[in-house]
């Protein structure tokens, strides 16, 4: 053990014990989505099904709302609906490690638990951070108890030892096992600026050798791809990125970095991917993030999301109350005629309330009104010129036929934030989730979702739907997942 080690532990136990209750009992605080109990949350982290029993782990600064040094925060789940908070599972108290415990995966093997995850070190005194003055190391991790207890190995690939062409920035391991194999993909910013994924192999989880570039760089796709992730789904292989510096479109890449998806083919000889599709984004929301993916124990890819983005152009308010961001809900993954749809797991179902049926038959200026903090709406659509639903006061999503289009806006629930837009050949449903302080909007069952955090007044509770549309309708309160 390092002697600093000890000292370390100590300071982070102190800083846990600051007071939490005014955060926990905020309006503002979710009911249904993981947020971490103070502090700063971003990246899904080590995912993992075990014996049944669901870890998440998340990157985690739990003494500065608005970021900081990252940990891994730890939460438990028998049923991905109600979560445990387990606490830290690893702190920044290694040299190869010290200014966080960065973005990384799990991989299950004999019933251990292998982790793989980037240590971020700042060499005090250097400013740029692009090619000198940090290290970001590969660090292997295991547990044997289930993910109780997590212990660090050794680094398997040492900052110095990245490929020459290469800038620091390198982090954010995933691992698969491909015919007795192991790859990680790595994500990366080239010397030119240029984002990609790195691959590695080994034979054995602690050797690891360099094999190449799995897949970029490309034109246009920016500067560094964070967060790569790679599964089989179907006959397709999916490949998620994560790019920073894409310019943005009219109606596509609108937040400050993006994240998407690739469909396509492996040749596991040279180890390198092939798209068959464009970059899709897989979410048009302000808030969404570096997800990450695990299989779960029926084989099934599950994905979850940061609900919140790295340098937001905006204040969020729940910062000087103490935390800061949340997760998305569990989405279930399928391919389907050349697209990647995105299902809310369906065990939130056990939050069901009462449920409401309309059959809606609207023309200008009659509404469907239903109360409630928590809500989830389920609109199938016949035929429709136009539609709006009003939520919780001053959030808005908005769909227009003739142009195509569905808008979602914020108002004064958005603190600074306006208006993202989606441009998609026809609208046949909606499925809302309406928690405290976000939405979740899958579209079309999954072709499309957006996510968004909001902030309405503490007693606003109402969504109302007007337009002009048939469709079908059904409401349903949602209970505290507590
Ligand atoms: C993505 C990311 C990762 C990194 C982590 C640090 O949001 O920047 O690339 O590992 O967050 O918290």
């Amino acid at each position: 053990m390092n002697p600093l080690h000890d000292v370390l532990q100590q300071y982070y136990q102190e800083q846990m014990n600051m007071p939490k209750e005014t955060i926990t009992t905020h309006f503002w605080r979710q009911a249904f989505h993981v947020e971490a109990p103070m502090g700063w949350l971003n990246d899904p982290n080590g995912a993992l099904q075990i014996d049944g029993v669901y870890h998440l782990y998340y990157q985690y600064a739990p003494h500065d709302a608005a970021g900081g040094i990252k940990y891994w925060g730890h939460m438990r789940s028998d049923d991905l609906v109600h979560f445990k908070d387990e606490g830290v599972a690893l702190y920044p108290d290694q040299p190869y490690d010290l200014h966080g415990v960065y973005s990384g995966s799990a991989f299950i093997e004999n019933g251990v638990i292998h982790y793989f995850y980037t240590g971020n070190v700042k060499h005090l005194g250097h400013h740029d951070y692009i090619t000198s003055g940090r290290e970001q190391n590969t660090i292997h991790a295991i547990s044997r108890d289930n993910g109780a207890t997590i212990e660090k190995q050794q680094v398997v690939i040492a900052a110095a030892d990245y490929p020459p062409s290469m800038s620091n920035h390198i982090r954010d391991p995933k691992v698969r096992k491909i015919n007795g194999t192991y790859y990680m993909v790595l994500g990366a910013r080239d010397l030119a600026d240029q984002g990609q994924v790195l691959v590695y192999r080994s034979d054995n989880l602690d050797d690891w050798v360099y094999h190449g570039v799995f897949f970029g760089p490309l034109a246009h796709m920016g500067y560094m791809w964070e967060c790569p992730d790679f599964f089989q789904l179907g006959d397709q292989e999916v490949l998620l990125v994560s790019p920073q510096g894409i310019d943005a479109q009219p109606h596509r890449f609108q937040n400050i970095y993006q994240s998407g998806y690739y469909l396509g083919s492996v040749d596991w000889e040279t180890v390198t991917f092939t798209p068959d599709t464009p970059f899709q984004e897989l979410d048009y929301g302000f808030d969404f993030y570096a997800p990450q993916t695990f299989t779960d124990e029926r084989g099934r890819q599950i994905l979850w999301g940061w609900m919140g983005l790295p340098d937001a152009e905006y204040e969020n308010p729940t910062v000087p109350l103490g935390w800061q961001h949340a997760m998305t809900l569990p989405r279930v993954l399928e391919v389907r005629s050349g697209k990647l749809y995105q299902q809310p797991h369906e065990n939130y179902q056990v939050l069901r309330d009462v449920a409401v049926t309309r059959e809606l038959n609207v023309t200008d200026g009659t509404y469907e009104y239903f109360s409630g903090q928590l809500q989830e709406i389920i609109v199938d659509i016949e035929t429709i010129t136009e539609l709006s639903v009003q939520i919780k006061g001053d959030t808005n999503i908005h769909f227009q036929s003739e142009k195509g289009l569905l808008t979602l806006q914020l108002n004064e629930a958005g603190y600074g934030r306006k208006q993202r837009t989606l441009q998609l050949e026809q609208l046949t449903g909606l499925q809302l989730f309406v928690d405290r302080s976000s939405l979740e909007v899958f579209i079309n069952q999954g072709e499309y979702v957006m996510t968004t955090r909001m902030y309405p007044d503490e007693h606003e509770d109402k969504v109302e739907i007007t337009g002009k549309l048939t469709a079908t309708v059904t409401h349903y309160s949602l209970r505290e997942a507590k």
